[in-house]
């Protein structure tokens, strides 16, 4: 049997740092939504035990440190599974570039091993498994919109029919989230509106939404990396309503009312980034 599961991308309509956790990691209030800049897992029984892995991509390493590596690990020790797996990964998002496509990949790869082995998961156990492999692979188990609080464990999905296109400029260079995240000063860091940002979504309103979007990482980024605020700069200048980066970065995204406007917007960056998508919300 071969199972092949999509793994879209995401990206960070707000991101809200509230404070240092006693563990080091931070306290977050999020919101994030898909889009449709999708990878693909396709995973299929070895009886021997093995996990082999192989994708179109050599940017990211073809081992354990692979989260989708990781997630197979994690599902063989846990429930004692004596068969292996072949993996092969279909990349089409960025790598290191704040859309959450490892994580997204080990998501779908969850999702996958849980129809290969008949596992019969529940949406916790599943959860739990995903925060053993990283902060955002919870939220990616089910995507679309939602809000992510704790230290991104705690989701809760938005319905919402806000529709948007969607340009994504991710420059050639990565950024590192535990880099960034080291550079935290909660007392000054500038704070975003996550309840303002969530109401306005659940009532779909759009022009609300543009008004309460932020991410607090931005500043801290755009110091290492003052490109960022080029390609924000520009894409408000080609008529995009809103343009914000996602994640820790570097990715920047545009907002549009109109595919005519995301067409001028994409346009007006191609030449500067190499690396353009224009894409839809799936919320
Ligand atoms: O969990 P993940 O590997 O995606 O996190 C990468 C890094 O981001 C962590 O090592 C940590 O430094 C930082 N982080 C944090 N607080 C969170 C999530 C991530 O400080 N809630």
């Amino acid at each position: 049997m071969e199972i092949m599961e999509k793994a879209p991308a995401k990206i960070n309509l707000g991101l809200d740092i509230m404070g240092k956790r006693l563990d080091g990691y931070h306290e977050l209030s999020m919101i994030m939504v898909s889009v449709d800049l999708n990878d693909y897992v396709i995973l299929s029984e070895l009886p021997d035990g093995r996990i082999e892995f192989e994708s179109n991509s050599h940017r990211m390493p073809h081992n354990h440190k692979n989260d989708v590596y990781k997630a197979v690990r994690l599902v063989k020790e846990r429930y004692g599974i004596t068969a292996g797996v072949k993996i092969r990964l279909e990349k089409t998002i960025p790598i290191c570039a704040g859309l959450g496509g490892g994580s997204s990949d080990a998501a779908a790869t969850l999702r996958a091993l849980n129809q290969l082995w008949d596992l019969r998961l529940s949406k916790e156990e599943l959860i739990d498994l995903a925060f053993e492999i990283g902060s955002d692979v919870p939220y990616c188990l089910e995507g679309g919109c939602a809000w992510i609080g704790g230290k991104g464990e705690v989701v809760e999905l938005l319905p919402t029919k806000l529709s948007s296109w969607v340009v994504l400029v991710k420059p050639k260079f990565g950024v590192s989230t535990r880099t960034i995240f080291k550079e935290i000063e909660p007392e000054t860091i500038s704070r975003v509106d996550i309840d303002g940002l969530k109401a306005a979504i659940l009532a779909d309103d759009y022009e609300g939404m543009l008004a309460s979007m932020g991410n607090s990482l931005e500043d801290i980024t755009i110091k290492k990396r003052p490109f960022i605020q080029k390609i924000k700069d520009k894409m408000l200048e080609a008529g995009a309503d809103v343009a914000l980066m996602t994640g820790s970065g570097p990715t920047v995204f545009a907002l549009c009312p109109t595919e005519k406007r995301a067409n001028r917007v994409m346009n007006s960056m191609k030449g500067f980034c190499q690396e353009v998508y224009k894409v839809r919300l799936l919320s």
